[in-house]
C-alpha cells in the first residue's frame, strides 16, 4: 500500500502536505527556513502531534544551517538555544514538539564537547538528528499498527476522531495504524470518522487518507457518535494523543473527552494509541498539561464562511484532557499498557 509522504527531506528543504488545504487540493510546499517551519506549524500546515515534532526537528536543523563555519563552538550552541526557543513557542500542546526539538539540540551538545569538533560537524549531526526522528516514527508507527492489531482482534467497526492517520506521522499514523497494518493483512475494518469541529480534520483529512487507501470510512458528525454507539454499529474507539500524564491522563483534539464519556456509557472500549514521545512523565496529572486556545475566527468563520454574529463571545480550546479512568488501554510502540496506569506507565519506561 503506497501512503502520502507527509514530511520528507529533499534537496536542501522539507517537503510538507499544507494540509490546510486537504482535501480539495494536494499541495506539497518546500519549507527551507525555521521562520516558515514555525509558521507551517503554527497555521497546521504541517499538524498531528508526531508530525510537528519531525518537522520542528528539520526547523532547528534549517535555523542553523547557514551559521558561519568560522563562528566559535560555544556561541553554535547558544544560537541553537535561542532557535530551539523560538520553535518551541509554535503550538504548546503536543510535547512531541519538545521532545524532539530536545533531542536534536542534546545531540549537538554531545556533541560539541569533544575537543576536535567543528561547525560543520555539529549542523550535520543536527540535520542527521533529524532524519532519525522521521525513520524513527516511521518504525515506531508500524509497531504500534502490530500491537493494536492484536488488540483490536474480532473488531471491525472503528470509530475515531481528528487524524491520527499517515498525515499527523511520518507513515502509518497512530490511531490508524493498526487499521492499515491490518489491512495489509487482510483484515476488513470499517471507520467511522468524526468530523471533528472547528477544523475538520477528521472530515478534511481522516477520511482523505482512508479513501486514498481504499479502506471503508464513514464521515458523522461530532454530535452523532452516541447515536451509533447506541445502534451498536462501533466495536472500539481509538484516538491519538498528544500528551499523556504519568497518571495516564490524556490530552487529545477537542471532543475526545466527550467521545471517552459516550463510550463508557455504551461498554465500548476506548482505546489511545500513542507513541512513547507523546508520554510526558514530568506531569503528574492532565490538568497540568497547557491547553492551546485558538482564534475565535476558526469557530465563527470557520473556511471563511460566517456562521455566527461577527462579535460573538467564543471558547475555542484545541484539546481537551480524558481522564486515564475512561482509558481502556495505551496501544504503544513496546505494546500495549494497561491500568493501573500510575504504575504501569512507569513500569513501561523502565522495562
Ligand atoms: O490540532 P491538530 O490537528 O494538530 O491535532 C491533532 C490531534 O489531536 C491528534 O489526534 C494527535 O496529535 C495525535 S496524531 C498521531
Amino acid at each position: 500500500m503506497s501512503r502520502l509522504k507527509t514530511i520528507e527531506w529533499i534537496d536542501g528543504s522539507v517537503r510538507i502536505i499544507d494540509q490546510t488545504r486537504l482535501p480539495m487540493e494536494l499541495v506539497y510546499e518546500d519549507v527551507g527556513s525555521i521562520q516558515q517551519m514555525y509558521d507551517a506549524i503554527k497555521v497546521l500546515k504541517v499538524r498531528g502531534a508526531p508530525a510537528i515534532g519531525i518537522a520542528a526537528a528539520f526547523g532547528l536543523y534549517l535555523g542553523m544551517k547557514d551559521f558561519t563555519e568560522k563562528g566559535s563552538i560555544g556561541n553554535f550552541l547558544e544560537t541553537l538555544d535561542k532557535k530551539a526557543d523560538f520553535l518551541a513557542e509554535s503550538r504548546p500542546t503536543a510535547v512531541n514538539l519538545f521532545w524532539a526539538i530536545k533531542r536534536v539540540q542534546n545531540q549537538a551538545k554531545k556533541l560539541a564537547a569533544h575537543s576536535d569538533i567543528t561547525i560543520n560537524d555539529l549542523k550535520n549531526s543536527l540535520l542527521q538528528e533529524a532524519l532519525n526522528v522521521l525513520e524513527e516514527d516511521r518504525l515506531t508507527g508500524k509497531a504500534i499498527g502490530e500491537a493494536g492489531v492484536k488488540i483490536l482482534k474480532g473488531k471491525k467497526n472503528i470509530l475515531t476522531h481528528c487524524n491520527a492517520g499517515g498525515l499527523a506521522t511520518a507513515e502509518y499514523g497512530t490511531a490508524l495504524a493498526p487499521i492499515y497494518l491490518g489491512t495489509e493483512n487482510g483484515l476488513n475494518f470499517h471507520v467511522y470518522a468524526d468530523e471533528t469541529r472547528p477544523l475538520l480534520q477528521g472530515a478534511r483529512i481522516t477520511t482523505f487518507e482512508l479513501m486514498k487507501a481504499g479502506i471503508p470510512v464513514t464521515l458523522i458528525c461530532d454530535n452523532m457518535s452516541a447515536v451509533v454507539m447506541a445502534k451498536g454499529e462501533i466495536d472500539a474507539v481509538i484516538v491519538g494523543a498528544d500528551r499523556i500524564a504519568a497518571n495516564g491522563d490524556t490530552a487529545n483534539k477537542i471532543g475526545t473527552y466527550g467521545l471517552a464519556l459516550i463510550a463508557k456509557a455504551h461498554n465500548v472500549p476506548f482505546y489511545v494509541a500513542a507513541p512513547f514521545s507523546t508520554f510526558d512523565l514530568s506531569l503528574e496529572s492532565g490538568n497540568l498539561i497547557p491547553i492551546e486556545e485558538r482564534d475565535a475566527s476558526e469557530i465563527i468563520c470557520g473556511f471563511g464562511k460566517q456562521t455566527a454574529p461577527a462579535e460573538t463571545n467564543v471558547f475555542n480550546p484545541a484539546f481537551d484532557v480524558t481522564p486515564s479512568s475512561l482509558i481502556d488501554a495505551f496501544i504503544t510502540e513496546k505494546g500495549i499498557i494497561f491500568p493501573p496506569y500510575s504504575i504501569n506507565i512507569n513500569a513501561a519506561f523502565n522495562s
